[in-house]
């Protein structure tokens, strides 16, 4: 089933559960993520970064064969946009059939983008896309911007107006996650308080980036404070490149085709764990 975010967010937000996105580039990663879903009867999103279509694969190349992944598959499927800072680009996605849009002006002042995201939810609103905006940001460890600051969080108030003045269908919180690889035994302090507030005031889906080792503990209490959807890639990926690691290891000579295929299911084993957490299991 082919869907966007909006009917699946409203569930997880009536039921205190939240929806995985899990970051793919190509279609070995999107199967595997859409395998894990069926195996768990769970909804998923697809998530796509911005970046990798502009590097790795377009926009008019993948979307596609996703949707038609999507459509024959029993469980809901969204096709997300992640981290969508160029909105030329991001209505392109949104032409070429992706059900949903993360469009990220976190960067700009808040009047800034505010204007850019109620811009993309007219512009969406026609082809029945939704729209995912951030306020407040997030960093990203060990590739420069490095670990999320106090000053980075999402001040609650601003995100209350955000969320009035764009209708919105989700907003990502940032409140003590950072994208990337932790170092090794670290576990994220979460300032719930901002989400609480937010939910109380509002009670838009929020979402959560940087879902990767953020930790069962720190998940279950996102999902009690308003949480509906969580992000990971990070986890997905390592699981992916452990289990090529280990194969080759075992065997050098193993043939590409089986190695490509078997890493996603590796990753799509990570996921299951997630969903799981995300209590999302048995909902579609
Ligand atoms: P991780 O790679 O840290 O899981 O973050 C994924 C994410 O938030 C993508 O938007």
């Amino acid at each position: 089933m082919y869907v966007s975010m909006r009917e699946m967010l409203r569930k997880a937000n009536e039921g205190s559960y939240a929806v995985m996105a899990i970051n793919a580039f190509n279609i070995e990663s999107t199967h595997g993520i859409i395998q894990a879903a069926e195996a768990m009867r769970s909804p998923i999103i697809i998530d796509l970064l911005q970046d990798h279509l502009k590097s790795i694969v377009d926009c008019n190349l993948i979307t596609n064969p996703i949707i038609r992944m999507a459509q024959d598959s029993p469980v809901p499927v969204a096709l997300n946009l992640d981290h969508g800072s160029d909105v030329r680009h991001l209505k392109r996605c949104v032409h070429e059939g992706f059900s949903s849009v993360m469009v990220d002006a976190s960067a700009l002042p808040f009047e800034d983008n505010v204007r850019v995201t109620r811009d993309v939810v007219s512009f969406a609103e026609p082809y029945g896309a939704s729209v995912e905006a951030e306020v407040g940001n997030m960093g990203l460890v060990g590739e420069g911007s490095g670990f999320t600051d106090a000053d980075m969080y999402t001040e609650p108030e601003a995100a209350i107006s955000f969320i009035k003045e764009t209708g919105v269908d989700a907003l990502a919180v940032s409140y003590g996650s950072t994208h990337g690889n932790y170092p090794e035994g670290y576990v994220p302090t979460f300032h719930f308080d901002i989400v609480e507030r937010i939910k109380e005031a509002t009670g838009c889906p929020l979402v959560l980036h940087g879902g990767s080792g953020a930790g069962a503990e720190n998940i279950k209490r996102s999902l009690e404070v308003g949480i509906n959807k969580i992000n990971v890639g990070t986890d997905y990926m390592n699981a992916q490149r452990e289990f090529v690691r280990q194969a080759l290891a075992a065997d050098p000579e193993l043939d590409y085709p089986s190695l490509a295929t078997r890493a996603a299911e590796a990753g799509g084993e990570v996921l299951k764990r997630y969903i799981e957490l995300a209590g999302s299991a048995n909902k579609a």
